[in-house]
């Protein structure tokens, strides 16, 4: 494989999400074409045309969009956000019966026009989606996968790099789990530059406690519910993350980043959507058999695989 030419994104829901994903993808020139589309016509067809307005600006030129599926058409990779957000004070679980209605009816639709594309997941809660969509359409589980902890990882970095007084890409931590309540912070294997997180100091940057680490993670888990008891919902980050996934698939750049995929055989995990860092290239998503874990990190992905497990099962037809 190697890099796709003429590359098309298509991007499913005009929601704050959705024209978010869209918004970076045509920022960052992650793809050749950019699709949108939605059931809504007059949504979608006013955020395409503000979108287009705009790019004399932008890295990529090309956006189409509509309400007709056929915009959709030959797409390499199609990121789905479409459905229910979050009320404030609402868990992204509680999204589950009716997020997982919209997509079993859509996927089908979709698998028509784009029968080759990879699929991402964003659509709350992503990881039970993305259980239910790989059954629902057979495709291997590297296909169809969800941006996962990609956002938590994204925002855990931050947060470090703040403390530690580095920049953000020189953190090498990552969120692990569910994206949601059980997930984690992988910090046994966490390291600044080639330094382990709780060595780290720096003039002006002392040492991080477990205690305080273990702060940071519990702020990151809980972001989002600040976000949106302040604004209604998340997009921004969401958008840039998930043009980052996409143009890891594009560019097939075999990029480790914590995408969520249905594991089989992951230290002893099945049949469940969780992230860990794994391989993002044209062919999809794999994860990284060889991330090793703390016999306590095991316990917390075990229970956040538990956890999801439930959800998923309640929702099957
Ligand atoms: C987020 O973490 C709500 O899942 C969304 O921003």
């Amino acid at each position: 494989m190697s890099v796709i030419e003429n590359s098309k994104l298509t991007v499913v829901g005009a929601g704050s999400v959705g024209a978010s994903v869209a918004y970076a993808a045509l920022i960052r020139g992650s793809a050749r074409h950019v699709a949108l589309y939605d059931i809504a016509a007059q949504k979608v067809d006013a955020e395409v045309l503000d979108l287009a307005h705009g790019t004399q600006f932008t890295g990529s030129s090309d956006i189409i969009g509509g309400s007709d599926i056929s915009v959709a058409a030959g797409s390499h990779v199609v990121v789905i956000t479409a459905g229910a957000k979050q009320k404030p004070g609402q868990t992204r679980i509680e999204l589950a019966g009716v997020n997982a209605g919209i997509l079993r009816s859509m996927m089908p639709q979709l698998l028509e026009v784009a029968p080759d594309a990879i699929y991402v997941i964003v659509t709350n809660p992503c990881d039970v989606l993305t259980v239910l969509a790989r059954e629902a359409t057979n495709l291997p589980p590297e296909r169809i996968f969800s941006s996962g902890t990609v956002l938590d990882t994204s925002r855990l970095r931050w947060k470090l790099a703040q403390r530690a007084g580095v920049a953000t890409s020189n953190v090498h931590a990552y969120i692990v789990g569910e994206h949601g309540d059980t997930e984690f912070a992988l910090w046994s294997r966490a390291t600044i530059g080639t330094v382990p997180i709780l060595e780290w100091e720096s003039p002006g940057h002392p040492r991080m406690s477990a205690e305080e680490l273990d702060r940071i993670a519990v702020d990151v888990r809980d972001a989002a519910y600040k976000v949106i008891e302040g604004k209604g919902a998340t997009n921004y980050a969401i958008g840039l993350a998930s043009a980052r996934i996409v143009e890891a698939v594009l560019r097939d750049e075999h990029t480790v980043l914590p995408v969520s995929t249905v594991l089989d055989d992951f230290h002893g995990l099945d049949g469940v959507a969780l992230s860990v860092p794994s391989i993002v290239s044209a062919s999809g998503a794999v994860p990284i058999r060889e991330t090793a874990f703390s016999e306590d990190e095991m316990a917390l992905l075990q229970k956040s695989g538990d956890a999801l497990r439930t959800v998923a099962e309640s929702l099957r037809e």
